[in-house]
């Protein structure tokens, strides 16, 4: 969709919804029409990403937004082995397809997530009914096969999502270590390089930044993979965070770790959860003041990483009713930027302040 100057948009959208032709809510212009805003892609001296599903592509309001506000793309969903692997070899491209496409049509890069997660391993692999030599081969199959057809297109991948235990950071017992054994995340890392040379390969994961045992294993994962010349280009904190904690010095001492070891930080599935005690049926302004704070703090920290460890700050979703977490916890949440409504929150602003105020 070409795009519009803001008022025309809004009233192209207003007409578009008005019309009932998609679920989206009635677009309600700001304020003032006249309000314009600059994206955050334009301010950032790095990509700025969102989680879409292939789903809601279709929808005018949303990608009036996501071509303004962003610079890369990450799959929320479908690039996940349970919804694109539908049997050895088999695979679901449909959907993977169209979101490459439609970020290839907006000059947006695509991120990759997650080629092997515990969360979701197919049924044929999880109960996978040949022998261990079977089961690597199955899983060097999916790679391959999976890296080779975006390549040059997805320009990054999570490797390996969330590979160690809350609170002991001990190996997820998963059917890639029960099958693989304890060093399957190198053996699946070096699958990846195989397929591509030259895509980014990342750890992503969760709780570094508030779970000693975890950031320790994460680590420890890092200086092994160092020693051992296993490939790995970045680490992603997920930054699945609140509007008061974890610490800003919690993720800063993690990021400089990283930074230590000459890593790419990607803050990968960034929401800010707003009502973590379940405190508030709205979005009241004070909370929404304090988060809009604790954006400009997280992002400013980013900004003051050195420019070639600063991979991307990707949000975990474009609008607050989009946001996983309101299942997930079931709490009323508001951890996005943008409101149901398609507009900027001060968490918006937030970010766009620490972007242009970046010494
Ligand atoms: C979540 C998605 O947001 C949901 O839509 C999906 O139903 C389940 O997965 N950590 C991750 C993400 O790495 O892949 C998860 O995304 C959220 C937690």
């Amino acid at each position: 969709m070409r795009r519009l100057a803001a008022p025309l948009f809004l009233l192209v959208c207003g007409i578009w919804a008005a019309c009932g032709k998609g679920s989206e809510p009635a677009i309600v212009a700001p304020e003032s029409t006249s309000t314009e805003y600059r994206g955050l892609k334009d301010a950032a001296p790095y990509p700025v990403g969102v989680a879409l599903q292939a789903s809601r592509l279709e929808s005018v309001p949303r990608n009036g937004l996501v071509e303004k506000v962003f610079s890369s793309v990450t799959a929320e969903y479908e690039m996940k082995m349970e919804p694109l692997s539908t049997g050895p070899g088999q695979y679901a491209w449909d959907a993977v397809d169209r979101l490459v496409d439609y970020a290839e049509a907006r000059n947006m890069q695509v991120h990759g997530h997650t080629l092997v997660w515990h969360q979701t391993t197919p049924a044929w692999l999880e109960n996978f009914a040949g022998d261990d030599a079977a089961f690597e081969e199955a899983v060097r199959v999916y790679i391959t096969d999976v890296v080779t057809r975006y390549r040059g297109r997805v320009i990054s991948w999570d490797v390996v999502n969330e590979a160690f235990e809350d609170g002991t950071g001990a190996l997820r017992n998963s059917a890639f270590r029960r099958r693989m054994g304890d060093d399957y995340l190198e053996r699946v890392f070096q699958m990846a390089r195989d397929a591509d040379p030259s895509v980014l390969l990342f750890y992503n994961d969760y709780g570094s930044i508030w779970d000693e045992a975890k950031k320790t294993a994460i680590l420890d994962m890092v200086d092994r993979f160092q020693t051992n010349d296993v490939p790995l280009d970045g680490v992603g904190l997920q930054m699945h965070v609140t509007y008061n904690s974890p610490p800003l010095e919690n993720i800063t001492d993690m990021m400089n770790e990283l930074v230590r070891r000459g890593l790419k930080i990607h803050m990968s599935e960034l929401d800010i959860r707003a009502n973590p005690d379940g405190d508030l049926t709205t979005l009241t302004a004070a909370r929404s003041e304090a988060q809009k704070a604790r954006v400009k703090a997280i992002v400013g920290a980013f900004n003051d990483l050195p420019e070639a460890n600063r991979f991307a700050i990707t949000l975990w979703g474009l609008l607050d009713p989009d946001s996983w977490l309101i299942e997930f916890w079931g709490n009323p949440e508001w951890p996005l930027l943008f409101d149901s409504q398609f507009r900027p929150k001060p968490a918006y602003f937030g970010f766009l302040e620490a972007l242009e105020e970046r010494s």
